[in-house]
């Protein structure tokens, strides 16, 4: 089965011009390196903390965001000072795709981005219908399926410290999603991500690839007529205040990598990296804490924004929608390792 090419937004209000983007992100990596009395290199210069730039797409106040600041709390307070975290939420300092062209290229150190940019065999997380809860998630990706699929990033430059919930997808549209049928010619916004294109073709909608920093301004626009996310990702982007209607479809699962620039970490004093793992460790406890209750927060304050028409699913309609889409799962052995979505399926189970 081949997907059709994916379609691209232009993007809207661009922090920084494609095409610039590299030359940039190399002069600010520079200009750290060699100058500004800060270290991002371990040991550059002995009395400067080493700088930690964590760069996220989505706000401060979301799941992730408060666990980038919780890092950063644990993080500056076991090493003493000797190492300052810098986080830049909501896209400030690179969107989507350019954050893990950044990280690539050491213009900062540290992401969590959500599992469908790092595409490949990371798309097997976007299979839809696939956990029937967040244990199930989590019972994978810190099973050695998720270790093993962490340690493949360094073969990228990237080394994986561990994984960051978020949770179950929903569609918010201008018209009323309750039967598959009402996808067909809707332009609606997915991440990079083959499963999620090849996903939105079999609803007979048209798949459009964009940022998440620019979908407020595409829907209200009207270069977009819907998109899925979390309720904590549409809350806080007010997607809901440029949306008429909510579907509680449960179709797909979101969550995080945290990965750092594996460069970087293996130069890391080894006591630093000791303490830094810990924060991690403790940050990612905190983190699964907070986002099925940040989620369910969110969805509460949408329904009392009053502007949304709120649908659920009856048990007939989620049979239809998962036998609109169960051949996805089939067309993602071409580009994803059949194995690995054999033994996904095998410790998931999905109906
Ligand atoms: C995120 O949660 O980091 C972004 C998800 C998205 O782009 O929709």
């Amino acid at each position: 089965m081949q997907i059709r090419q994916m379609k691209l937004l232009p993007e809207v209000g661009s922090v920084k011009p494609a095409t610039v983007f590299p030359v940039l992100a190399l002069g600010l990596w520079a200009l750290q390196v060699i100058g500004l009395g800060i270290a991002t290199i371990p040991g550059a210069k002995a009395q400067s903390p080493i700088i930690i730039q964590f760069s996220h797409v989505v706000t401060a106040d979301t799941s992730k965001g408060k666990a980038a600041l919780k890092f950063k709390e644990l993080a500056e307070a076991r090493t003493e000072g000797k190492v300052r975290v810098e986080v830049y939420p909501n896209s400030e300092l690179y969107k989507d795709k350019e954050e893990l062209e950044a990280l690539r290229l050491g213009a900062v150190q540290m992401l969590a981005p959500a599992l469908s940019k790092l595409g490949g065999d990371f798309e097997v997380f976007d299979l839809p219908f696939l956990f029937k809860d967040h244990a199930a998630f989590r019972s994978v990706v810190n099973g050695p399926i998720g270790q093993n699929m962490l340690q493949k990033l360094e073969s990228r430059g990237m080394k994986g410290l561990g994984y960051w919930d978020n949770g179950f997808k929903v569609f918010t549209s201008n018209r009323p999603l309750q039967s598959v049928r009402d996808f067909k010619g809707l332009k609606i916004r997915v991440q990079a991500s083959k499963v999620l294109v090849d996903q939105m073709q079999k609803l007979g909608a048209e798949p459009v690839v964009s940022p998440l920093i620019d979908v407020y301004k595409s829907l209200k626009d009207g270069r977009l007529d819907g998109e899925e996310n979390t309720p904590i990702n549409i809350d806080s982007q007010r997607l809901h205040e440029v949306q008429n209607n909510l579907t509680i479809s449960n179709h797909g699962y979101l969550a995080y990598a945290v990965v750092v620039n594996k460069e970087f970490w293996e130069r890391l004093p080894s006591d630093i990296r000791i303490a830094l793992e810990g924060a991690l460790r403790d940050a990612t406890a905190y983190e699964n804490e907070l986002a099925e209750a940040d989620n369910k927060k969110a969805l509460e304050h949408m329904r009392k924004a009053g502007n949304l028409n709120v649908l659920a699913l009856s048990p007939q309609e989620i049979k239809q929608w998962r036998d609109v889409l169960s051949p996805v799962y089939q067309d993602s052995r071409a580009w994803i390792d059949p194995a690995l979505v054999t033994s996904v399926l095998a410790a998931t189970s999905p109906p």
